[in-house]
């Protein structure tokens, strides 16, 4: 069974803007390819491991190229669970806001405990590096309070912020859907929602899963 990864970084369940987005493609995602499975994977109930001196030494081990074992293979037991669970997806959905110019703090975290080098990460012989996430397509789907084009660009650290760390980890077909500005009038709310949903109904439609 093939299994979409859809991982939620908005607290606002019902509320949320870019879960507005997020359902309309997930239903024309059904509707195309009904035999795929989603896996839910909302970061507001989900309660992530935290990185302590000791289960972050686990990270140190892997870079020297070693096994964890013993008592740090226990306490990475959750970080492993979450690092399958990401890994076993073939493709992957992310509906995020943007906060402070970035991502949550709780999907910053997630990437944290499964950014894992000879997990989704390997350095080669000549010191680069081989994304070990591959060939599987990432849809990021988003929305702002303000906008982000123009002058305020440079600001945006959460688009560019997203692409290289996914790209870091192999995934290259990644296309990301905004909906800004969210928050400077409920006309212009409604108009770009619409137009998001519009988007992502298109790029579904093209899409050859
Ligand atoms: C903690 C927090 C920080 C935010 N920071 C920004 C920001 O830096 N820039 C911005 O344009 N909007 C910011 N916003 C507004 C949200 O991005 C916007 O309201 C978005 O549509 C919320 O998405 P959601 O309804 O899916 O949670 C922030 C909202 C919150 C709650």
């Amino acid at each position: 069974m093939l299994r979409l990864l859809h991982i939620i970084a908005s607290p606002r369940g019902e509320e949320s803007r870019t879960l507005q987005i997020s359902d309309v493609f997930l239903s024309a995602f059904l509707q195309k390819f009904p035999d795929w499975i989603v896996d839910e994977l909302n970061l507001g109930q989900e309660t992530l491991p935290s990185l302590s001196m000791k289960s972050v030494s686990g990270k140190y081990v892997l870079l020297q190229g070693k096994e964890i074992f013993g008592s740090l293979r226990e306490t990475w037991g959750e970080i492993i669970q979450q690092i399958e669970r990401f890994k076993s997806a073939d493709f992957f959905l992310i509906s995020t806001p943007m906060w402070n110019f970035s991502i949550p703090y709780m999907l910053k975290h997630y990437i944290d405990i499964i950014v894992q080098p000879r997990y989704l990460f390997r350095y080669r012989e000549d010191g680069t590096v081989e994304g070990l996430v591959k060939d599987k397509k990432m849809v990021i789907i988003t929305s702002r309070g303000g906008s982000y084009g123009g002058k305020m660009q440079n600001f945006d650290h959460q688009e560019p912020y997203l692409r290289t760390i996914f790209g870091f980890i192999g995934i290259t077909d990644l296309s990301v859907f905004r909906a800004e500005p969210m928050d400077m009038g409920e006309e212009l709310q409604k108009e770009k929602i619409e137009e998001a949903k519009e988007k992502v109904r298109a790029f579904v439609a093209s899409l050859n899963a």
